[in-house]
C-alpha cells in the first residue's frame, strides 16, 4: 500500500522517541530528514537537517511538530494545514495560543490536527473529555498535570533543594529545557486552556488563568505539610459555575493523604473529571517523559494512518465484519 511521507520537526526527548516508533514501521512510513537545531550532533548527519524546507520536502502527508515554542511552531502548522497536510503535535503552548487559527486552517482544507499528547502525556484525558462532553456533560476537572512540578514538590518534601530537584528533572527528561514554564505554572495553564476548550467549548487564554509558582514552596513547607498528614500538590482546576461561567486556576494546595490526587507520584499526572450528574472519574498515568509522550504522539499518527487507509478502502456496511487492513 502507499506509505505516508512524514516530516518530523524536532528531535528532543519526545521527538527521538517518535522517530524510533516511525522507524519501527518502515512498511507504513517514509521519513524526511528530521529538523533539528544542530544536525552535526547526530550520528547519521544525512538524516537530519536544520533547514525547514528540506525537512518539509515536496509535499509530506503528515507534519509531526515537536519543536516547542508558540508562535513559530503555530505558523509552521498553519501553513501545513492550509495546504492540506495533516498535523500531529504535542505543543500545548502553540495550540492553546493559536487554537482558533489552527482549527480554522484545518477545517478549511479538511486536514486533521491532532494533539493528544499535549495534555497528560500518555494519559488520554482529552479523549475522555470528548466522549463525556458528547454524552454526560462535564462540570469540573481538577488534576496534578505537570510531571516536573509534581516531581519537584516530592523531592522538596524529602529535603532536596529546589535547584537539585530541577537539575534531576531535566536529567530524567521531563522538565522542559527552560523549566520556567513548569515551575511557574504556565505549562499547567496551557493545559487548562486546552481542557476548557474540550470540556466547555470556551476560549480561555492561558494568560487569563491565575497561577501560583512553585518557587513559593520551600523545603520546610513541604515537610511541614507531610507532618500534618497532608501532601503539597500543584493543582490545576477548571469548572463551570451555576451561572454557566467557566473558572480556572493553578494553585499549590495541601491535600489530605486520602485525597484522590494526593497519591500522584513523581512525574505521574492525575485527572479527576466530574460530569454534570456528579459522577467522578479518575485517570492517571505517566504525564511526561519520552516514552509516555512519544507513545501518545505515535497513537495520533496511527489514528491518522488508519483513517486515511479507510478513506481509500472500499466502503463496508455497518454490522459487517470490518476487513483487516494490510498495508505491507
Ligand atoms: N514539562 C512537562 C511536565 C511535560 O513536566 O509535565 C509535559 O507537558
Amino acid at each position: 500500500g502507499p506509505k505516508l511521507r512524514v516530516a518530523l520537526l524536532g528531535c528532543g526527548a519526545v521527538g527521538a522517541g517518535v522517530l524510533d516508533y516511525l522507524k519501527g514501521r518502515p512498511d507504513l512510513f517514509e521519513i524526511n530528514p528530521v529538523l533539528v537545531r544542530r544536525p552535526h550532533l547526530h550520528e547519521e548527519h544525512a538524516d537530519f537537517t536544520d533547514d525547514l524546507h528540506r525537512a518539509l520536502g515536496e509535499a509530506p502527508d503528515l507534519v509531526v511538530e515537536l519543536i516547542g515554542g508558540a508562535d513559530e511552531a503555530a505558523e509552521i502548522m498553519r501553513s501545513a494545514l492550509r495546504s492540506g497536510t495533516h498535523v500531529v503535535s504535542a505543543n500545548k503552548a502553540a495550540i492553546a495560543k493559536h487554537y482558533d487559527a489552527l482549527h480554522a486552517c484545518a477545517e478549511a482544507s479538511g486536514a486533521s490536527l491532532r494533539y493528544s499528547a499535549a495534555v497528560g502525556g500518555g494519559t488520554p484525558v482529552l479523549e475522555m473529555l470528548a466522549r463525556l462532553g458528547g454524552s454526560a456533560g462535564i462540570q469540573a476537572i481538577e488534576g496534578v498535570m505537570n510531571g516536573t512540578g509534581n516531581f519537584l514538590i516530592s523531592r522538596l518534601s524529602e529535603g532536596w533543594s529546589f535547584d537539585e530537584a530541577v537539575a534531576k528533572a531535566q536529567e530524567l527528561g521531563f522538565a522542559e529545557a527552560d523549566p520556567a514554564a513548569d515551575v511557574d505554572g504556565h505549562d499547567v495553564a496551557d493545559k487548562l486552556s486546552l481542557l476548557v476548550r474540550e470540556a466547555f467549548g470556551v476560549a480561555l487564554p492561558t494568560d487569563r488563568i491565575a497561577r501560583q509558582s512553585l518557587r513559593e514552596v520551600t523545603t520546610e513547607q513541604a515537610q511541614a505539610a507531610l507532618a500534618r498528614g497532608e501532601v503539597l500538590k500543584q493543582v490545576g482546576r477548571c469548572w463551570l459555575d451555576a451561572d454557566g461561567r467557566v473558572h480556572a486556576g493553578v494553585q499549590i494546595e495541601g491535600l489530605s493523604v486520602d485525597h484522590p490526587l494526593a497519591g500522584a507520584r513523581n512525574e505521574e499526572n492525575r485527572f479527576l473529571v466530574r460530569d454534570a450528574a456528579g459522577l467522578e472519574r479518575c485517570l492517571h498515568g505517566k504525564g511526561a517523559g519520552r516514552w509516555p509522550t512519544a507513545s501518545a504522539v505515535f497513537a495520533d499518527i496511527m489514528d491518522l494512518q488508519r483513517g486515511l487507509l479507510l478513506k481509500s478502502a472500499p466502503a463496508f456496511e455497518m454490522g459487517e465484519a470490518i476487513p483487516l487492513l494490510r498495508t505491507a
